[in-house]
């Protein structure tokens, strides 16, 4: 199995080959509607089409087409790190990243930067706030082999992923028969919202699956049936009609105030129909 490009929460790395592995390598894609850092797509026999509504998430997909982009993070981090892999450098170039973010945004011109930033942040935590990128240093090492990784694989696979609404997939292009479509949508249970997911959100992704399912698509969804005493009764009655496996596992979560550390004990189902 090979990592994503970057560190997620919610990535599926600690369940994907004892679960979804053993499924989804018996399909020639694997779309993913909810990308983040996109493990089952990247490790799909021949990649798949993705979505997420979080740009600097698909800007930094996107980054990976380019083949010089390892190039580049290596020159960033040797002209900004100059001094030693310390605070100070750090610090420097964040603020660099920070100006032109704030007026652009990730831009192919400065996604290199956020992607040095991002593996030497503490927890390698992608996280912005108003004011840009505010993750501090974390002592990381930087890796740019774990980015090449990820070019090479874009020469190889067919891997397309767009800054858009889950479904606006294109499901035209998607091979009944030889595809598979996994959603991994942000648990409305967890304090990781993505941006706000809500109960109606979650009634209409269901609906959405409903419709693909009775078209003949094959899919899995991953999500959680019960969090902090709390169950999710849409979820629970809709998984009635589909092959439904618990996984049960916790997460050690990273929380929004980096000074501390909360656990999130959470039980995943995973429901299949294919
Ligand atoms: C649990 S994470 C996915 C993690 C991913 N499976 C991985 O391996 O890293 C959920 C993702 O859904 C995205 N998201 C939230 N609302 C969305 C929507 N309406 N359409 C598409 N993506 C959405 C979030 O930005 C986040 O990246």
């Amino acid at each position: 199995m090979i990592k994503g490009p970057f560190s997620y929460s919610g990535n599926k790395t600690r369940i994907y080959n004892a679960y979804l592995k053993p499924i989804m390598q018996k399909y020639n894609r694997v779309h993913e509607p909810f990308v983040g850092s996109g493990v089952c797509m990247y490790n799909a026999n021949n990649g798949g089409m993705s979505t997420d509504v979080d740009p600097a998430v698909v800007a930094m997909h996107q980054a990976l087409q380019d083949t010089a982009l390892p190039n580049k993070m290596q020159a960033c981090y040797d002209t900004y790190f100059k001094s030693g892999h310390n605070k100070e450098s750090y610090n420097t170039l964040r603020e660099a990243f920070n100006k032109d973010w704030l007026l652009n945004g990730v831009t192919s011109e400065n996604v290199h930067q956020l992607y040095v930033l991002s593996q030497i942040a503490f927890n390698s935590l992608i996280r912005f706030s108003k004011n840009g990128f505010n993750v501090p240093f974390g002592e990381k090492p930087l890796d740019v082999k774990r980015i090449q990784q990820h070019v090479d694989l874009y020469k190889t696979k067919d891997i397309q992923v767009t800054l858009s609404h889950y479904n606006s997939i294109d499901v035209s292009k998607v091979d009944k028969s030889r595809d598979i479509i996994y959603f991994d949508p942000p648990y409305i249970a967890s304090k990781f919202q993505y941006g706000g997911w809500t109960i109606q959100d979650e009634k209409e992704l269901l609906q959405f699956i409903t419709e693909l399912d009775r078209s003949g698509y094959k899919w899995i969804l991953s999500n959680t049936f019960y969090h902090k005493g709390e169950m999710n009764t849409p979820l629970v009655d809709w998984s009635k009609d589909h092959y439904a496996y618990l996984i049960d596992m916790s997460y050690n979560a990273w929380s929004a105030r980096v000074t501390s550390v909360e656990r999130e004990d959470e039980t995943v189902r995973l429901s299949l129909q294919i």
